[in-house]
Parts: C-alpha cells; structure tokens; sequence
C-alpha cells in the first residue's frame, strides 16, 4: 500500500458563537484579556438540542455524501472524544445506524479516548490497519467530536465545538510520514474528568500549560532523531512548510512555535541567524524547568520566531481563533485551515502535526502532500469544507444566552425522561439533532 492517510475531510460545528471582546466585558475581565492575551476571536458551544453523537452523525452523513462515498464501502470507523454521554456504549455505535440502513454492519473499530488526543489515535488506528494484513480495501473513517465547556472562571473563554470526519485510504493527497514520528506519554494530573456527575473537567491550567510544553519539546528531540536516523541529515524548522499543533487557544500555539525555535536554537541549527542567535544566547544556560518558567525567554523567542510564525503556523489558526479548543477536533481543524487558506500550494509539502491530550499523551508526526484524484483532490477538499461560508453564517449570541445555555447543559448531563426544545431554527437542513432522553436513559435523534 502506497500514500495511506486522509483521502477526504469533513467539518461540522454549531451554528452558534460567543465573541471573545464580548465575553471580556460580560466577566469583567480586562480588555484584551481573552482576544489578545488568549488570541482567541469566538467560541462554538452546543445548545440543548445538539451534542457530540448528532455533530459526528451530521458530519459522517455529509462527508459520505459530498464526496458520494457508499456506505458500504467503510470497513473500519474509529471515534476519538473526551466527551462521555455513555460509559459503555461507544459513540461509534450510534453512527452504527448510517450503515446498517444500508446493510453495512461489518465495520471494525470503537472510540478512543484520551483528552484532545483520541483523534490521532483514531487516525493511526485506520492507517495502520490500511497498512496491515487484515485490511479488505475498504475505506477507513475517523471521526473526531467534541464539546469543550469549563465551569465558570479564567478557563471558560477557552472552550469550543466541532466533529470532523476523515476518510482513510491508501494514494491519499495527505499522506502519513510514518517513518518520522515521536511520542512523548507521561503520568500527570493537568486536567482530566474524575467527576462522572459533571461535563466540567478538573483543570491546572498553569500546569496544563507546561506539561503541554514539555511534551512539544520532547516529541520534537524524537521527531529530529528519528529523521537524521532516516535522512541523514538534521532536521530544523525550514525542513517543514507548515506546523500545526494541537490548539486549546491561539496564544499557546505562538508559544509552541517559538518554543521548537529555541530548541533548534539549542542544537545549533543554521536557521538561526545571527541576530536572533545573540538574543537568544542569553538563556542558553538555563535549565530546562526554568527555561519554562521564563517569562523574558519566551517574549524573546516569540519576537524571534515571529516571521517564521508567519508563514508556517499562521495559516493554520484561522479555525481554532473562530471555534475555540475542538478537543479532538482541534489538531484537525487546524489543519483543515490550512487546506482551506493553501490548497493550491499545499503539493510536495511536508506537514508536522503536533497531538496533545492531557493526563498525558501527546506525538508529533507528518504529513505529506500529493497530488491527489478527484474527488480526492486538495481543491475538491477545500471547496467541500467550505470554511468561508459555514463561519460567515453563524449566529452571534450574546453572553447572558451562552451562560443560560450552559446551565441547562448541566441539568441535563447525566439526566433522563427530557424533551428538548426541537428549536431548529438555526440548523441547516442534514443537521442531526437531540429530540429527548427516554426514562431508560435512550436518546433520540431527528434530522432537520
Ligand atoms: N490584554 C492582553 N493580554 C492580557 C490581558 C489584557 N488585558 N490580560 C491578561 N493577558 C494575557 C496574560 O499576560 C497571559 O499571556 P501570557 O501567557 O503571554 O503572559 C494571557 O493573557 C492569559 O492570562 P493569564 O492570567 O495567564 O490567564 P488565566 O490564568 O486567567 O487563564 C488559562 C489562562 C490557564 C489558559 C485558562 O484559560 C485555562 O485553564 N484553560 C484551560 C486549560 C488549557 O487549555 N490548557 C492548555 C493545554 S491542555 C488542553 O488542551 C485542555
């Protein structure tokens, strides 16, 4: 098998959003705080009528039928999501039902979870198995569907919505660099769901933010390992066109990108100059724990890497800065930035993707891009997302509205024997949508 990876994407999200400057007013926070501190512009959130099963139901539907994929053809779904509705039955089982209408049920797989990371452990499921012996060549399909909400307080501006469906096979116009890769997994309490009664994880943000550092540094020393092992040659940031991390918000991704600058700095590469080499020689003796606790050093890297940033990372931002943390989604979305801002350049360059999920877990790898087939083309990709127009109509609502809409949110998590309000005004005919919860806990769904 050739090229296996991503033959085709999809992405769904709410058509509702809070602004950032308006929710900065609403919390009485300074001015600035979330969009310049946070670099965040607004935030998806599900309303009671939606939720992670009917976003991945729309999103599978609408990727089998814009790229006119028979159902029958997918021989393997696999689901990432840190959003738990069941603690047994797996969301991919209510996707079951797309297929079984059309008498597929022989299709392997069930969700990952771990944080923001059950994505890319969905995608290395579905391409190791194109790759395997045991695959019938049938299509793989990944799915990642998430609603990031945080109870009340600096986390909260920080939350997010979407599902994106991927599908899987080998020729891909985005295939994986399995050679390169490098993981980094680790026992650690940053943020995580010890309270099954709530949807609110437990988070140090502070901590969160470190650990995800640390483990940026340490999958890049084995990503550059393993490619001089391969290549013969080093790698540094110019051996990659594009860089796209896993985005909670778009400030720590600033931060990330200056944070793989320094460590090429450290290792001497030539794509430091030597200008920057000079402002940055002042912290070549710190250790690594305080080379995260300083403030100055990360300025100082940011400004550095700050034409760089430019052209690797910042068209990648555009989806996450509007959407807000996607969890599992979000890598991904960020990557369907780029094809959306670049598909026309986007051929015979490489792409390195860097997968968190706290707790922790976390590997960086690439992705490179061919030159695909219709409809597997990055054009026809980019044309289907349709970024443009899915973000320009969206629904603005005010603070108050989100507020109340995450308080029956929390009535209802857990909850059984409800009728939802079936106020689809905002949905777009295709849309899956949650009618009500029966007194055994059975959720119902209706498309619009
Ligand atoms: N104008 C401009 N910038 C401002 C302003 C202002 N008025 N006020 C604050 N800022 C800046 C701060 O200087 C800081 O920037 P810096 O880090 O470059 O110095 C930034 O805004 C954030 O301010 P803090 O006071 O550090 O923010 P706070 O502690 O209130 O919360 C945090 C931020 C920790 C990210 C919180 O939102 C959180 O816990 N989020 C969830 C955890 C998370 O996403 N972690 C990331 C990895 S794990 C994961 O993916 C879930």
């Amino acid at each position: 098998v050739k090229d296996a990876g991503v033959l085709a994407m999809d992405i769904y999200f709410p058509p509702n959003c809070v602004l950032q400057e308006e929710l900065e007013t609403h919390d009485g926070v300074s001015k600035g705080k979330y969009t310049i501190g946070l670099g965040q512009d607004s935030m998806a959130f599900c309303t009671e009528v939606e939720d992670v099963i009917s976003m991945s139901l729309t999103v599978v539907k609408t990727l089998l039928k814009n790229y006119n994929i028979d159902p029958k053809c997918i021989g393997r779904l696999e689901v990432g999501s840190e959003t738990v509705i069941d603690k047994s039955k797996s969301i991919k089982t209510w996707l079951m039902q797309i297929f079984e209408e059309c008498g597929n049920t022989d299709i392997e797989g069930v969700d990952s979870s771990n944080a923001c990371y059950g994505g890319t452990a969905a995608l290395f499921n579905c391409v190791n198995w194109v790759e395997s012996n045991s695959w019938d060549g049938r299509y793989g399909l990944v799915v990642c569907t998430d609603s990031a909400v945080y109870a009340e307080g600096p986390a909260r501006p920080t939350g997010g919505a979407a599902a994106i469906a991927m599908l899987i096979g080998p020729n891909a116009p985005i295939s994986l660099e399995s050679k390169f890769r490098g993981s980094h997994m680790a026992h650690v309490y940053d943020f995580y769901k010890p309270d099954l009664a709530s949807e609110y994880p437990v988070v140090d943000g502070k901590l969160s933010q470190t650990c995800y550092l640390m483990a940026l540094d340490s999958c890049y020393k084995t990503f550059c390992k393993r490619y001089e092992k391969i290549e013969g040659k080093p790698f540094s940031i110019v051996d990659a066109d594009s860089f796209v991390f896993h985005s909670p918000y778009n400030k720590l991704v600033q931060k990330s990108f200056a944070r793989l600058y320094y460590n090429d700095f450290l290792r001497n590469c030539s794509i430091v100059d030597k200008d920057s080499r000079e402002k940055l020689e002042p912290y070549s003796g710190l250790s690594s724990e305080e080379s995260y606790q300083s403030r100055d050093l990360e300025k100082v890297c940011q400004q550095v890497a700050k034409p760089l940033y430019d052209t690797k990372v910042q068209p990648t931002t555009l989806i996450p800065k509007q959407l807000g943390n996607m969890y599992t989604a979000s890598l991904y979305a960020a990557f369907a930035s780029v094809v959306h801002n670049k598909h026309d350049a986007l051929v015979g360059q490489r792409i390195v993707m860097f997968s968190y999920g706290s707790g922790m877990t976390s590997t960086m790898f690439s992705f490179k891009i061919n030159e695909g087939q219709h409809p597997f083309s990055l054009s026809n990709i980019a044309s289907i997302l349709d970024i443009s127009n899915k973000l320009e109509s969206r629904h603005v609502v005010p603070p108050k509205k989100f507020v109340e809409a995450l308080k029956l949110m929390e009535h209802r998590y857990g909850a059984k024997d409800f009728v939802t309000s079936q106020d689809t005004r905002l949905l777009v005919p295709g849309t899956y949508y949650l009618t009500h919860v029966d007194s055994m806990y059975r959720r119902f769904y209706a498309v619009k």
